[in-house]
């Protein structure tokens, strides 16, 4: 029986409920994901990629059916190379969509094989984005239950906020 393996990319910075709860559908569906993480110098990150790593493991650490990888360049390209022809993207609100469908479109122009897969995030994440989570916690606002334990306690960590948690 062939294992059908498939790429979740992103920045994951930092990784949040919303982006787990696409990991374990994803995982409902295909035998094997790799959460791909850009390498992006064009944006400057909170995390650097070996934090964004550690929290991803660290969130997952009960899943064997995933992987954590970083990608430089082109998304169907790096599939290309690990053998996948799925990229699974989540939705939330309707304010995903065009960017989405951009991307896809585009991926689609670059390599026809590859195909773009939508999950919906559980409703309860629907309004969250690592972006926003970043802009509360950063004025010591309350994240809890977005985000994995870990990554609330390093974004206080970040933002000075880490003294009485
Ligand atoms: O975390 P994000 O912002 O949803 O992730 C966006 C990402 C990394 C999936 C996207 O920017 C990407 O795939 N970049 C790689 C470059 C690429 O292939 N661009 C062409 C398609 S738009």
């Amino acid at each position: 029986m062939s294992h059908k393996t498939a790429i979740y990319p992103g920045f994951f910075d930092p990784i949040t409920n919303g982006h787990l709860s696409i990991v374990s559908r994803a995982l409902k569906v295909f035998d094997r994901l790799i959460i791909a993480i850009l390498k992006n110098p064009h944006k400057a990150p909170l995390f650097t990629i070996e934090e964004r790593i550690y929290m991803i493991k660290q969130a997952l650490k009960s899943e064997t059916n995933i992987e954590v990888d970083t990608f430089d360049g082109l998304l169907v390209d790096y599939a290309v190379k690990r053998k996948s022809n799925v990229v699974i993207r989540g939705l939330r609100a309707l304010s995903d969509f065009e960017y989405e469908f951009q991307m896809a479109l585009m991926n689609r122009k670059l390599n026809r094989n590859i195909q773009s897969i939508f999950l919906m995030t559980d409703y309860k994440w629907f309004y969250t984005s690592s972006t926003i989570i970043k802009e509360a916690a950063s004025f010591g606002g309350d994240i809890s239950g977005l985000v994995p334990k870990l990554v609330n306690q390093k974004l206080k960590e970040k933002f000075g906020y880490a003294k009485n948690s």
